[in-house]
């Protein structure tokens, strides 16, 4: 480690590597922040730090944080010892720059999530929320601009933090600046649903970096188009997912960088004894029956309820499979603030219960719904997985995708969504379905059933390999290198 703060490396992003509970008598615990986001950045950053130094800047999600955050003794260490500083801001603006607009209003547009009747209302209650939200970024651009020194590099993390590089670059014009974008991006049909001053300023706030990534070529082309049409930006295109934004006084450079998986790193995770035993209770749940399993958040983008669709459909026109089969749905809790997300979990609880009472017999429970925070048991059941089931309506790239395969002890059969940005990545290794198909999806589930174990050792092992092709630290290394 250096003092050199041309070679310090800050990652901004809005959830850190830990997050705080507190205990009955006050005290606090630092548990595993969650998400592709994070995941990626803590299997990454401690090896692209290691001689420069680094730091990653964060916000307080919840009380215990703030808590944490006014002890500096207690400051946790990210991965490879990288120290991480908490951001203190408060909680109504947080609440307003989170839950108001980056998760109801930029997470829907980049997913094209609306409900259009009825969504969005862009009204006096929104402008409050994205008065908090400049205010949240500059906290961030005030505290990176405090950190930065003379050509420090900076990447800072997706759409929570959209106006950052921005605010940063005036505050400290000589900083090398990265922004990445862990979401899909909407063409500008779409985007421009947003008011005209906002939508300008989300993409003017990212061009204030040095460089733009995103996950997948698509979302890049996207982005480059949006910059073209909604500011009039002079845009070069030099191959799919590439090119050059000249706006203002300043060109920014726009790539793709695929995210993959430390396949060593996790495997290693997933012989541990933990996970060793969520999975010999797994499987004496299964007794023997092939298994179908899904892994996510519970995120509207997700679309558990039309893969709980695709079971029930498999189920009625399949009979065969009846008694032979059992689906494993888990998902962590995610946003359960947002009144769309506590609908859609009412939904797919309904669902399950649903098709449980349509087809369980007393010998045979077809479905296993659970929603709760467990990692462990997550690894477990992707290991012992016969089929893998990934849908989302759109995702920017889908770690569960890539670590399924990797995790897979003897190979599963991957039914992924044409429109997550893994799909590109991993190719027709996958069986890939329009995600809002459902007969396409329980036909794709039938044929994963159906295959032949080779055959999916075969897949398995490819998706495995494409993704240990692009591991977090070339993902975080090609970023590095590409501010120069
Ligand atoms: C996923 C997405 C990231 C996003 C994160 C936020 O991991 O891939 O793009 O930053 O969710 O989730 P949170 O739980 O922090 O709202």
């Amino acid at each position: 480690m250096t003092n050199d703060p041309s070679r310090l490396l800050i990652v901004a992003s809005n959830r850190g590597p830990v997050s705080y509970g507190q205990a009955a008598d006050g005290s606090l615990t630092a548990r595993r922040g969650g998400g592709g986001m994070v995941s990626g950045l803590m299997s990454g950053l401690g090896a692209v730090a290691a001689d420069g130094g680094g730091l990653w800047l964060c916000a307080a999600l919840s009380e215990a944080d703030r808590e944490a955050a006014r002890h500096p003794e207690l400051a946790a260490v990210g991965p490879g010892e990288v120290p991480v500083r908490m951001l203190d801001i408060p909680a109504g603006v947080f609440d307003k720059a989170y839950n108001g607009i980056a998760n109801s209003v930029l997470w829907f547009v980049h997913h094209m999530l609306f409900d259009t009747p009825n969504q969005p209302h862009f009204d006096a209650a929104f402008r409050a929320d994205w008065t908090a939200y400049v205010a949240y970024n500059e906290a961030f651009a005030d505290a990176l601009a405090q950190e930065c020194g003379q050509g420090t590099r900076v990447l800072i993390q997706d759409y929570h933090l959209s106006l950052a590089p921005r605010l940063l670059r005036d505050r400290h014009p000589a900083a090398r600046i990265a922004h990445f974008e862990h979401t899909p991006w909407a063409p500008p049909e779409y985007y421009q649903m947003l008011p005209d001053d906002v939508a300008i300023a989300v993409l003017d706030g990212m061009l204030g970096a040095d460089h733009v990534g995103f996950l997948a070529a698509r979302w890049a082309d996207a982005f480059l188009d949006c910059c073209e049409r909604v500011l009039g930006a002079q845009v070069t295109r030099t191959r799919a997912g590439a090119g050059r934004v000249a706006y203002r006084d300043r060109v920014t450079a726009v790539a793709v960088h695929p995210l993959g998986v430390d396949a060593a790193e996790l495997r290693a995770r997933g012989r541990e004894a933990d996970v060793r035993a969520h999975a010999r209770l797994l499987a004496e749940l299964a007794g023997g029956r092939q298994l179908i399993v899904r892994v996510d958040r519970t995120e509207l983008s997700k679309n558990m309820v039309r893969g709980l669709a695709a079971y029930r459909e498999l189920l009625r026109t399949r009979p065969e499979w009846r008694g032979r089969v059992t689906h494993l749905a888990f998902a962590y809790p995610s946003r359960s603030a947002l009144p769309e997300y506590q609908a859609y979990t009412a939904r797919v609880h309904e669902l399950a219960a649903e098709i449980s009472a349509e087809f369980r017999t007393p010998a045979w429970e077809p479905l296993i719904l659970d929603l709760k925070d467990d990692y462990p048991r997550s690894l477990a059941a992707c290991g012992i997985a016969d089929v893998l089931l990934v849908n989302p309506i759109r995702d920017g790239m889908n770690l569960v995708a890539e670590e399924g395969p990797i995790l897979s002890e003897r190979g599963c059969a991957l039914v992924l969504s044409r429109e997550a940005g893994a799909a590109a990545l991993v190719g027709e290794a996958a069986l890939l379905v329009n995600p809002y198909d459902v007969s396409a999806t329980a036909d794709a589930l039938h044929a994963g059933l159906a295959m032949q174990a080779a055959e999916r050792q075969r897949r398995s092992a490819a998706i495995a390999s494409a993704a240990t092709a692009r591991a977090p630290r070339r993902w975080l290394a090609e970023q590095v290198e590409a501010l120069g």
